[in-house]
């Protein structure tokens, strides 16, 4: 198939390397000139593991090629829209710039065979809206919504080998044959390895992603609620994970408490959902997804007040260092990070941060120029008041609490991950202190 990723971000880029690599011919187009003459020379712009190989395999196949120029597009046949749909600044809603541009940058080189494919996450109802945007201007090509489901750090894999594929095709006999023709030919190797296929309209397709994410940070908020109610008590909150995570029906993954979810995904998703959910009279539907966000902020300060009176309740001349700055390990990307929300808010209050992450110093380095950021935990730590562990990098978790204890100021570790041997930290001689454990 000849396919075009709109939008050369996260999930384009993966997206158009992976179906590269399984035989398509793929055009990757974005406004970002510089994003794109990196990626034509196979650097890519995120840290994402096996993407570098997969990019450099996949353009020495001469199949994927990367451009500026959407005029190309005509060429081509699936056009899919991966751009970003971030939340307003001014609302909890999805800003929805990027992809109406990406629709009206297509719309010029669009032929009636063509079919156009909704990848971004997007407010239920922004299909039927793209629909009528393409008609308004003549352009008849069907349009069908198709969601990722990709997890970053294991974005490759989510892509080539998915849980399941889902199809949201048009009301319209015809068009659905067409779209859903093009959208079997580019998922011809999932669909014969068995890979369950989950067809449905637009508004069903839209919500299918939306209700994921939400239905995940709801298990994430779960869990940290029950935390809370173990730090009241002296249970062990990683215990009951274990314990409720045997029952199938409700099964181990996302149970794992900690300092809560972040990144560019579940924190914006949950809201759009709710604003979406007001616009169409059913707010209290989803009213309970306000206390999830809650529950996850709240994690966040918890770990601030914690820092606070280990520190003996003033941050004035005391240094914090803070394991990791991406929102989880694997990535360097620190949208919504909770290890960076609390990093900033620590040093608001005066104290002296000092940050390492694997992955994200650069970035940490160019966005908060405040935080002083260290190569690595030992020199983050050395000298330190307390220790946060943030974000669980394996770097983080084989830690040797002996030998970090010869360089920290006071051995005091914060794991807001739960990653930690609390039994080894402490006959090392650390004060070890928990999100939800004893
Ligand atoms: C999430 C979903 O998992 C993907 O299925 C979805 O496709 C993607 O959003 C998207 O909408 O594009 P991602 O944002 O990459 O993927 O990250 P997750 O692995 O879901 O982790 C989200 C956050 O939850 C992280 O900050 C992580 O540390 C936290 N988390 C995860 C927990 O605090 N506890 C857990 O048990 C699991």
């Amino acid at each position: 198939m000849r396919i075009t990723t709109v939008g050369c971000g996260y999930l384009g880029a993966v997206y158009a390397a992976s179906m590269a690599s399984i035989g398509h011919e793929v055009l990757g187009l974005d406004v970002d000139q510089k994003k794109i003459d990196n990626l034509a020379a196979g650097i890519p712009p995120f840290h994402e593991p096996g993407f570098d190989e997969l990019l450099r395999e996949a353009l020495d196949t001469g199949r994927l090629t990367f451009s500026t120029d959407y005029s190309l597009a005509a060429d081509y046949e699936a056009h899919v829209i991966c751009v970003g749909t971030p939340q307003q600044v001014d609302s909890a809603r999805a800003d929805l710039t990027y992809v109406h541009a990406a629709v009206d940058s297509l719309i010029p080189h669009l032929q009636d065979h063509h079919v156009v494919l909704g990848r971004s996450t997007v407010p239920v109802g922004t299909a039927d809206s793209l629909v009528q945007r393409l008609r308004d201007a003549g352009v008849q090509a069907p349009l069908a919504w198709n969601p990722e489901f990709l997890r970053e750090g294991f974005a490759i894999e989510d892509t080539l080998r998915p849980d399941r594929i889902v199809y949201g095709l048009p009301e319209d006999p015809a068009e659905a044959a067409r779209a859903r023709e093009v959208l079997d030919g580019m998922y011809a190797t999932m669909l014969e390895a068995d890979t369950p296929l989950v067809v449905g309209n637009y508004a069903t397709a839209e919500l299918v992603k939306v209700s994921a994410n939400s239905f995940l940070a709801t298990k994430i908020s779960f869990i940290n609620a029950v935390a809370e109610v173990c730090e009241a008590t002296g249970a062990d909150v990683s215990v009951i994970a274990e314990a409720i995570g045997l029952d199938d029906r409700i099964g181990p993954k996302f149970l794992r408490a900690g300092i809560g979810f972040g990144g560019g995904c579940l924190p914006k998703d949950i809201r759009a959902f709710m604003a979406r959910a007001g616009e169409l009279g059913v707010t209290e539907a989803l009213a309970f997804l306000r206390e999830v966000d809650h529950v996850n902020n709240r994690r966040r300060d918890h770990v601030v007040n914690m820092t606070r009176k280990a520190l003996g309740g003033s941050f004035t001349d005391k240094r914090i260092a803070v394991l990791g700055a991406a929102f989880k390990p694997n990535s360097d990307d620190t949208r919504q990070s909770p290890a960076l929300y609390i990093a900033s808010k620590l040093s608001g209050r005066g104290a002296d941060v000092v940050v390492t992450d694997p992955a994200a110093n650069s970035r940490v380095h160019a966005e908060r120029p405040n935080l002083a950021v260290a190569e690595d935990a030992y020199a983050a730590a050395t000298g330190a008041d307390v220790v946060l562990l943030l974000t669980e990098w394996d770097e983080f978790k084989q830690l040797d609490p002996v030998k970090l204890r010869e360089v920290v100021g006071t051995p005091h570790m914060i794991d807001g991950r739960n990653v930690l041997d609390p039994a080894q930290w402490r006959e090392a001689g650390w004060t070890y202190q928990s999100m939800g454990r004893p």
